[in-house]
């Protein structure tokens, strides 16, 4: 007797028709024809099913805090993060596990399965750090919550942001973050990436940091995070986030820098809704999309995933934890159109950044964690196309979220119907 079987998957790979069947938490096969009894079984009638979305750069103690205490005018970088600083002295603690928790329930609802959040360190209080250990304590049952400690306001443009950083870390946040492009100077930039992947190489901890979101091509922290990582022996354990002023680079630098990035074993996240938005603001025309060189880092074996990296808070107004939507806008913003380059696109939002946080049990082959979610679409480039909807989310075998089909009811005159989105085709039932 299994705890759930999910018959007749479609899997990402292509893979149709196959049982998956789910026992103690795991899946305990994935073949054809199960015929075994199991207390719940549901049919994903050739629909694609897929391991949970994962979202690698997030920001959840600002999360849900849209217009407070006002709007960010200018729709800038520089503007969010003063309008943060106008919040984080007026927010409590409650404050921000009330709009994490709320936030968490969204993003369970839309399949997503694991979030790496940043938590802002520049505050003597830690407030938003003993909010999101907190939260990461409750949400642990059905979402895997890894924290970065990251000092917004410049590990050395703050007095005390590195000891704030130091205590976040022994209270149990899991990443050292970073923000170079923030420093003062160039060289203050390049000594936090230096100090800071040292305290990670002396604690065993992974890094991701902010890394030279910024429209100047010549804000190249990036060489020094990878330059840190090789010598300190970090490789594979170490992220740029953002990365957009590679795409104002000159080519002949970045035929350098890449190499160098692959070298280090550095993965790569960009956020398309937030870069595509937040950049190139001071151009006129033409405007930059300041999205980082996503089908370079890829072709030299550099592990990208995407991230959402905020929703209704001081830098973005919109989203709605959709990990299809932030797939979608990478997809065209790196204009990466072919099947090929679009079925990565789903990879971005899944695998890829399940293997950037050191995701344990993460796939769909027996013995990985029976966390998964059965999408209303065929494949996943028609996923990404429909952000279909999330029919069941599983986790540890059990179904945690449900979203009713999404299905249309025509009434044109002699052509009354029912149409599914994704096939834009009557639907028969039986
Ligand atoms: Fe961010």
């Amino acid at each position: 007797m299994f705890d759930l079987i999910l018959k007749n998957a479609t899997l990402p790979d292509g893979r149709p028709g196959l049982d998956i069947a789910c026992a103690h938490g795991r899946i305990a096969a994935v073949e054809r024809d199960i015929t075994a009894e199991a207390r719940v079984i549901i049919d994903a009638r050739g629909r694609l099913v897929s391991p949970p979305f994962v979202d690698p750069h997030f920001h959840m103690d600002a999360t849900l805090s849209l217009g407070t205490p006002r709007m960010n005018v200018s729709g800038t970088l520089l503007e969010g993060i003063a309008l943060w600083g106008e919040l984080k002295p007026v927010q409590t603690v409650d404050d921000i596990i009330e709009r994490a928790l709320r936030y968490c329930d969204l993003a369970v609802a839309m399949g997503i399965g694991a979030i790496r959040s940043h938590v802002d360190v520049c505050d003597d209080d830690l407030k938003g750090v003993e909010a999101l250990l907190e939260v990461r304590k409750q949400v642990a049952p059905y979402m895997d919550l890894q924290l970065v400690a990251f000092p917004q306001d410049g590990v050395f443009r703050d007095p005390t942001a590195e000891a704030n950083l130091l205590r976040a870390l022994d209270m149990g946040v899991d990443v050292v973050g970073g923000i170079p492009h923030f420093e003062r100077t160039m060289q203050d930039g390049a000594a936090s990436v230096t100090r800071l992947c040292e305290i990670a190489a002396e604690r065993g901890l992974m890094v991701d940091m902010h890394c030279d979101e910024s429209d100047d091509p010549m804000s190249r922290h990036v060489e020094t995070l990878a330059r840190e990582t090789t010598r300190l022996g970090l490789e594979g354990r170490v992220t740029g986030s953002h990365l957009t002023s590679m795409h104002s680079m000159d080519n002949y630098y970045v035929s350098k820098l890449i190499p160098l990035m692959a070298e280090a074993g550095l993965h790569a996240i960009p956020n398309p809704l937030i870069n595509i938005m937040l950049q190139g603001r001071h151009d006129t025309y033409p405007k930059r999309r300041g999205q980082t060189r996503v089908p370079e880092l890829r072709a030299a074996g550099i592990t990208v995933g995407f991230g959402s990296d905020c929703v209704m808070d001081p830098w973005y107004s919109l989203g709605r934890a959709d990990m299809l939507d932030v797939a979608s806008m990478g997809l065209h913003v790196g204009q990466m159109s072919s099947r090929e380059d679009m079925a990565w696109c789903f990879e971005a939002v899944t695998t890829n950044s399940a293997s950037i946080m050191g995701l344990e049990g993460y796939g769909l082959n027996t013995g990985d964690a029976a966390n998964m979610v059965l999408l209303q679409a065929n494949d996943p480039i028609e996923a990404i196309r429909l952000r279909a909807t999330r029919l069941a989310v599983i986790r540890a075998g059990e179904v945690i979220a449900r979203t009713p089909e999404s299905l249309t009811t025509l009434d044109l005159p002699d052509r009354p119907q029912v149409l599914d989105p994704a096939s834009y085709a009557p639907v028969s039932r039986t």
